[in-house]
């Protein structure tokens, strides 16, 4: 059977990840110009003020939106968070969870990430769960342990194929121009999926993260198990991540 592009499962899924850059000029300038193309999915994940901005100013209305974090509350004192049912209330379809600078910056544990994410899932958002080692942690041979350890902790028992994605973004890939080789890349995928089919019973689509450019997007999508990419400094730029959406 001919399976409708957006149905299949090898359909790639393009995030952008804009961290905190973006005033609401510069996140309109940038939603305007960003295209959608039927081989991938495509989700800008803004700051939190810059989200209706970017769902007002896109190009094409098939480009989703997301959040880079959310509470565990639906609603509540707690002064200064923002609520899953709020980011479904502004337009987003996605939630970016346990990024490695909210687990470093803002003391973020799995079992934190895991009660977001199913806040997140209850609101009727697709949680995209960050794991991840760093590189001293790569060096001493525990990568697949930590990946285990995050997997296992951070990922509900609300998730399902449907609400939950990885990204395997290595702690020392992110922002600093270095990948790890295709060998490394599809070891930690085949694990990860491996992993989480074990918690859950399902097989989840994995993002790759960390240094992902135009320049060599092309061929990490080409590794097995890579379902597309959480892209940080290159979504910054139009053309950068134009040219990655194109790779697909
Ligand atoms: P980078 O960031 O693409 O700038 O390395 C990726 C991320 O942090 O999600």
């Amino acid at each position: 059977m001919i399976q409708n592009a957006a149905m299949s499962k090898d359909r790639k899924l393009i995030i952008a990840n804009w961290k905190m850059n973006c005033l609401l000029s510069d996140s309109a300038k940038l939603a305007r110009n960003i295209n959608y193309t039927d081989n991938c999915d495509v989700v800008l994940c803004p700051p939190f003020t810059a989200i209706h901005r970017a769902t007002e100013t896109r190009k094409d209305a098939r480009i989703k939106l997301g959040a880079q974090d959310c509470h565990y509350s639906t609603k509540g004192a707690f002064t200064g968070d923002i609520s899953p049912a709020m980011l479904r209330d502004i337009g987003c379809d996605y939630v970016i969870l346990g990024h490695s600078e909210r687990r470093q910056h803002h003391s973020e544990t799995s079992a934190l990430v895991n009660s977001k994410a199913t806040a997140a899932h209850n609101a009727g958002l697709i949680a995209v769960v960050c794991v991840g080692e760093s590189l001293e942690e790569r060096d001493n041979g525990k990568t697949l342990e930590i990946l285990e350890n995050q997997i296992i902790d951070s990922i509900p028992d609300t998730s399902t194929k449907d609400n939950t994605i990885i990204a395997y973004e290595p702690v020392w890939a992110i922002g600093t121009g270095k990948t790890p080789t295709p060998a490394q890349i599809e070891d930690a995928h085949k694990f990860i999926i491996k992993t989480v089919n074990k918690k859950i019973g399902f097989k989840t689509r994995v993002l790759y993260g960390g240094s992902v450019k135009a320049e060599n997007a092309a061929s990490i999508l080409n590794i097995d198990g890579v379902s597309g990419f959480l892209v940080g400094g290159a979504s910054l730029d139009t053309e950068s991540f134009n040219n990655i959406i194109k790779a697909t």
